[in-house]
């Protein structure tokens, strides 16, 4: 008898099956059990996840979740033969052999899946941003830890070796104090395009797509660039700037920003979103006397996706294959990098290292072992809420401060 079956036993003869998740809660789960994992929204990153999941011994994905035929077709073959395929994920939820989920699903699903998936007992991977409002964030925080679940927030950066050897050299004093952080994300990207995909509804459970979000008839630009669009997504700040935003809040120790200043424009979009294309904010932490300017646009790549966090000494410059560090002209110490990357200066991906491993085999370690995981949802909301302000500053086109 495996210890799910002795689990079953004890459960059925004392409180039930719940006493079997307070156990695994409380005990973990051995390295040689195996986890069964369910996908919650199996689309693009979802798949991107994939190669990475089967690197990890002991998983099984024996269910997937989508609202998309394509999308179910697509994720099949990662799967066990016999997994349960739903468009409901409540079903998966439901399922008691089933002892965690990764929800990849559009944004402003992230919450509630998560909170009904903690509540159902499920460690939880959930792509970043975590909430689609500043109002989601209390309720989501408060799933993880009242159910005493292992939440992971996809924001792997944390789970970086360079990263977390700049956070040493940054903890180090080595860039004196710091008061300016500039953060880009550029791309050239072709944009545009016809507003119509001829995807057939009838593959669709519009519906379940929508949620929460307002009625409207099916429309498949919407459900394919859904990012653009505020009742889904939250644009460039919370798809793009959450990443390094994240990495200026854990190594300054920043929560939330007092106030926020955001210009954004529709250069090449207009007709096709309803989010700039071009877009800068200001963050004042007045606290901890920092200023953070993030820059993202998709009509010039200069600079690409990088972070300088700009110190009295030097300044750390950063992505997601490397650390340099540029000491100021007149200061002691020499310049230092350290590339651990195969891609180039300010890559949207690395080949290596790869962060999606890493980061999820932290989360499934801090599965067993029940200790917290790299990207927990405190940092999920605490980041998420800083973009949020963000967009409260671009959409009432004035200072937006933190109430
Ligand atoms: N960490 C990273 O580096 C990274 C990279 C890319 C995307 N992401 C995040 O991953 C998430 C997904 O992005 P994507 O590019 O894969 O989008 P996508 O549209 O390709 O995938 C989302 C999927 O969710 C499905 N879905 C929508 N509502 C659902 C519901 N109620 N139940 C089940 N399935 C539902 C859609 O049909 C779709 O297949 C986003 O939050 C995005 O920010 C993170």
């Amino acid at each position: 008898m495996n210890r799910r079956e002795v689990l079953g036993v004890v459960g059925a003869t004392a409180a039930g099956l719940l006493t079997a998740g307070r156990r695994k809660a409380v005990y973990g789960y051995p390295a040689h059990e195996t986890l069964n994992v369910g996908g919650l929204g199996c689309g693009g990153r979802f798949r991107q996840l994939m190669p990475a999941f089967k690197q990890i011994p002991g998983l099984r994905l024996i269910a997937v979740c989508d609202v998309w035929d394509q999308h179910i077709e697509q994720t099949k073959p990662f799967a066990e033969p016999q997994a349960l395929i739903t468009k409901d994920y409540h079903e998966v939820l439901a399922r008691k052999d089933i002892d965690a989920v990764i929800i990849a699903s559009p944004d402003h699903w992230h919450v509630p899946m998560t909170v009904d998936a903690c509540a159902a007992g499920k460690d939880v991977y959930v792509e970043k941003p975590l909430t689609h409002s500043i109002a989601e964030g209390p309720a989501v925080i408060e799933a993880q830890n009242k159910h005493q679940r292992i939440v992971q927030v996809g924001m792997q950066q944390r789970s970086m070796p360079h990263m977390l050897k700049a956070y040493e050299v940054y903890k180090s004093g080595r860039c004196g104090k710091v008061h300016k952080v500039h953060l880009t994300w550029n791309r050239n990207a072709a944009i545009g395009g016809s507003r119509k995909l001829g995807i057939d509804p009838k593959t669709v459970d519009w519906k379940r797509f929508l949620g929460s979000a307002p009625d409207q008839p099916f429309d498949d630009y919407r459900f394919r660039h859904w990012r653009w669009f505020w009742d889904f997504g939250n644009g460039m700040l919370t798809d793009l700037m959450v990443h390094w935003l994240d990495v200026v809040h854990w190594f300054l120790d920043l929560d939330h920003p007092a106030e926020a200043t955001t210009i954004g424009d529709q250069f090449a979009v207009k007709g096709l979103w309803e989010m700039p294309d071009t877009i800068q904010t200001f963050l004042r932490y007045p606290d901890q006397q920092v200023q953070v300017y993030f820059e993202g646009t998709f009509l010039n790549a200069r600079n690409r996706a990088m972070i300088e966090m700009m110190g009295r000494e030097a300044t750390l410059y950063l992505d997601r294959g490397r650390y340099e560090v540029h000491p100021e002209p007149g200061k002691k110490g020499e310049r230092e990098e350290l590339i651990i990357g195969e891609g180039g200066r300010g890559a949207d991906f690395y080949k290596q290292p790869d962060a999606e491993l890493l980061h999820m085999t932290n989360w499934v370690e801090c599965i067993r072992s029940r200790k917290r995981p790299n990207a927990p949802a405190e940092a999920g909301v605490s980041v998420a809420a800083a973009a949020h302000l963000g967009n409260k500053a671009l959409r009432t086109n004035q200072v937006a401060k933190w109430e």
